[in-house]
């Protein structure tokens, strides 16, 4: 069953959205060689904290961190430890926080200092993708208009989707209905109804879309070892069309 949120709903979903948003900011910032994941994590929980705010990752089904950091052909689910950023690597974060008892969630894939051009153009296809899956989050489209819309601008840049993880409703919890897969033909699906609010999430790699999980039980990895991104906003489909309730301002 897909909720549609109530305007005091929207309030709580907002805050928790900005919440994430800032936090973004803050990595961001933090971003270079010698960093360890852990530093990153351990900033993002206390900033979230420090907003009233807590991380939705922790203690998720058992996960040990409050942020995701996946590095290069990592996927998702890379917990965060004292694995230091290399010039040249790529590094996607994935936050969640809830506040007032509802969740935001978004992730970016940063650069690590000077990267290869195809890891350029890696991020810019994963994340225009996004953009255009977001672009579609509009009253009366199908659900899978989103779905279509990410896997055709993927493919014809050269570049492969995921199939084994897909976006989600979010809300009350972090996981909603509907799932949002990130391939297959547009039309299907539910009818996309405003007070909707929408995890997308494309994750994609440069090399085939085969993923594993590592024996840590969490990190996805490319089974090809070739590096791969992930984009994710919370998205309220409003009256009009989508307003990213995740936004970062640059
Ligand atoms: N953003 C991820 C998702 O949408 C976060 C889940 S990671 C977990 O599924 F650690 F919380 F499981
Ligand atoms: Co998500």
């Amino acid at each position: 069953m897909i909720f549609l949120k109530s305007k005091r709903e929207l309030e709580y979903m907002r805050e928790a959205s900005r919440i994430v948003a800032s936090t973004h900011a803050l990595l961001r910032k933090m971003i270079e060689p010698g960093i360890t994941t852990k530093e990153l994590n351990d900033a993002a929980e206390k900033h979230i904290r420090e907003n009233q705010a807590e991380p939705s990752f922790l203690g998720y089904h058992g996960y040990p961190a409050s942020i995701c950091t996946s590095i290069d052909e990592e996927v998702v689910h890379g917990i965060p430890g004292n694995r230091t950023l290399k010039n040249g690597e790529i590094i996607s974060i994935d936050i969640g926080a809830m506040y007032g008892g509802y969740h935001g969630d978004s992730a970016w894939t940063w650069p690590v200092g000077e990267v290869s051009e195809e890891l350029l153009h890696l991020l810019l296809v994963t994340r225009e993708a996004l953009n255009r899956g977001i672009a579609q989050a509009v009253p009366g489209h199908r659900l899978t208009d989103i779905s279509y819309a990410i896997q055709s601008y993927v493919e014809d840049n050269g570049l492969a989707v995921v199939r084994d993880y897909v976006g989600h409703g979010i809300g009350r919890n972090m996981h909603e209905d509907p799932q949002i897969p990130n391939f297959g033909p547009s039309g299907h699906g539910p009818i996309l109804k405003e007070g909707m609010v929408l995890a997308i999430e494309p994750m994609v790699n440069l090399g085939t879309y085969d993923v594993y999980t590592a024996s840590d039980e969490w990190t996805v990895k490319t089974k090809d070892g070739r590096p791969s991104a992930h984009f994710e906003h919370t998205v309220l489909v409003g009256p009009e069309g989508p307003e990213i309730l995740t936004a970062l301002e640059f």
